[in-house]
């Protein structure tokens, strides 16, 4: 790729103030008061893959959020990369622990960043990633140096579980036809250990309610004589796990893919201190799975957490009171080979079963999605990682991730493509959390980095 560094030392500083104007749009897709800035996004994002020299950009309609098409066919002989990202954010509360507001994006240094970081919510997730491949297209067409073909596809809803998306990928298949789907949406083990995504996890989320008596008690009156919702709900919880942190949900691992001893020694090779681990999470322990590293725990290996739980009284000082109702909403984690729909079966079975009689219980299913896992001799996975060696000088190394795109695995199957993961964010760049940042550094080498997977793709493809 020629002149692509000085291409963007010239430009960067466009490059930063463009990501800073999308990031300012608060495109949060589980809140519907957002709903117009949601569809400001969309527009924004049209216009700049206009300006980036897609020849067909279009904003195109669906069921919930649009998702935002653009092409460039230069040779219908030649291979097409399909580009996907998405512009929705996850809503920023906790708001109070930012420390400058999430919609105000500035930049300041961080250890991990010494050449500063951009602060936002969305800086990483994924606005700062998408936003890449539109200037590293940018870089390729001012340049004259596309070597295929090239279609975008930029979603709306993926916070939400991209119902939507399924819906556009199921009714657009000639439309969004190519030969390997590249996304950056993942991270990578740091900036100077580069890797590359090749494994996500399966995601089943569900909702449960657990209704005692049909009005709030007076503990007092009532107390020790009826169950406690939240008693009750909080023991349920508990009995998922064995003292070994094995899911006691019988069939859970039944389809788990076992790795084998060689594939645990190749990924226990990767860097990783647990000492560094823990002193960034100010925690004495790790915790998990017997008979698993932190690593396995959090990439091969299936878990259950609670993501929230309320009932009964939380406002100030102290009400005695017994609810009538308790909640709490958990995730599953699944990997490769587990099947989402089978998974939420068996854990709605299960949850009502051990639901004492003096109880209700309701298990309400969320969204879901298959694990994936993409194979490292495919002309995907090689012309990514040529691409890293040509920009960060070392090979990178394949390393499966414990997040969840679930769309992923629908790609597969509707599209027939393998997709390449390549995320230029670190794990510490608090995703989903307050103060999410994504690196300067990061941001730029991403956009030179993708530029030469376009034409690695297009050598190996020949
Ligand atoms: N970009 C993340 C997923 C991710 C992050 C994968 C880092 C690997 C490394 C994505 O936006 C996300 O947050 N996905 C959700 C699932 C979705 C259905 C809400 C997740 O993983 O919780
Ligand atoms: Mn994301
Ligand atoms: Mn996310």
């Amino acid at each position: 790729m020629k002149d692509v560094k000085s291409y963007i030392e010239k430009h960067k500083d466009r490059f930063l103030n463009e990501l800073v104007e999308l990031l300012k749009i608060p495109s949060i897709s589980a809140d519907s008061n957002y709903k117009n800035d949601v569809l400001a996004t969309a527009e924004a994002v049209r216009e700049r893959l206009q300006e980036a020299g897609c020849d067909k950009v279009e904003i195109c309609e669906t069921p919930g959020y649009p998702v935002v098409f653009g092409e460039k066919i230069i040779d219908s002989s030649l291979p097409t990369v399909l580009v996907y990202g998405h512009y929705d954010v996850q809503p920023p509360d906790p708001l109070d622990l930012w420390h400058s507001p999430p919609f105000e994006p500035i930049i300041t240094a961080t250890d991990k960043h010494p050449d500063g970081a951009i602060f936002a919510r969305g800086a990483c997730d994924d606005k700062g990633q998408m936003y890449m491949h539109v200037k590293a297209m940018e870089f390729m067409t001012q340049t004259n140096q596309l070597p295929c073909n090239v279609k975008f596809m930029i979603e709306g809803e993926e916070e939400i579980g991209s119902e939507s998306l399924s819906w556009f990928v199921e009714n657009n298949r000639e439309k969004l036809a190519n030969d390997v789907i590249l996304i950056s949406d993942t991270g990578m083990i740091a900036n100077d250990v580069p890797s590359i995504t090749t494994g996500l996890r399966g995601l089943s989320y569900v909702e449960v309610e657990v209704t005692g008596p049909n009005r709030d008690l007076h503990s007092g009156l009532y107390g020790g004589a009826v169950a406690n919702p939240i008693n009750i709900l909080t023991q349920m919880i508990a009995s998922l796990h064995d003292e070994n942190n094995h899911i006691t949900i019988p069939g859970f691992y039944d389809k788990v893919e076992e790795l084998s001893s060689e594939e645990r020694a190749e990924m226990a090779k990767a860097p990783f201190s647990l000492d560094q681990y823990k002193s960034a999470l100010d925690i004495d322990e790790v915790y998990g799975e017997m008979g698993f590293t932190t690593n396995e725990r959090n990439s091969i290996r299936p878990t259950l957490d609670v993501n929230g739980i309320w009932g009964g009284y939380t406002g100030e000082g102290a009400k005695t009171v017994i609810a009538s109702k308790a909640y709490a909403k958990i995730s599953m984690r699944l990997v490769p080979n587990q099947d989402w729909e089978e998974i939420t079966e068996l854990f709605k079975n299960h949850f009502e079963k051990i639901a004492p009689k003096s109880v209700k219980v309701v298990v309400k299913p969320h969204h879901g999605g298959q694990g994936y896992v993409t194979p490292i001799d495919s002309i995907g996975y090689q012309a990514a990682s040529k691409a890293y060696q040509a920009t960060f000088g070392q090979t990178p190394i394949p390393q499966r991730s414990g997040g969840s795109i679930p769309i992923v695995a629908l790609f597969e199957k509707e599209l027939q493509s393998k997709t390449i993961l390549m995320g230029f964010g670190l794990d510490s760049d608090a995703i989903h959390s307050p103060n999410e940042h994504f690196g300067v550094w990061n941001y730029l080498k991403g956009i030179e980095t993708i530029p030469y997977f376009y034409k690695y793709f297009s050598e190996l493809s020949r």
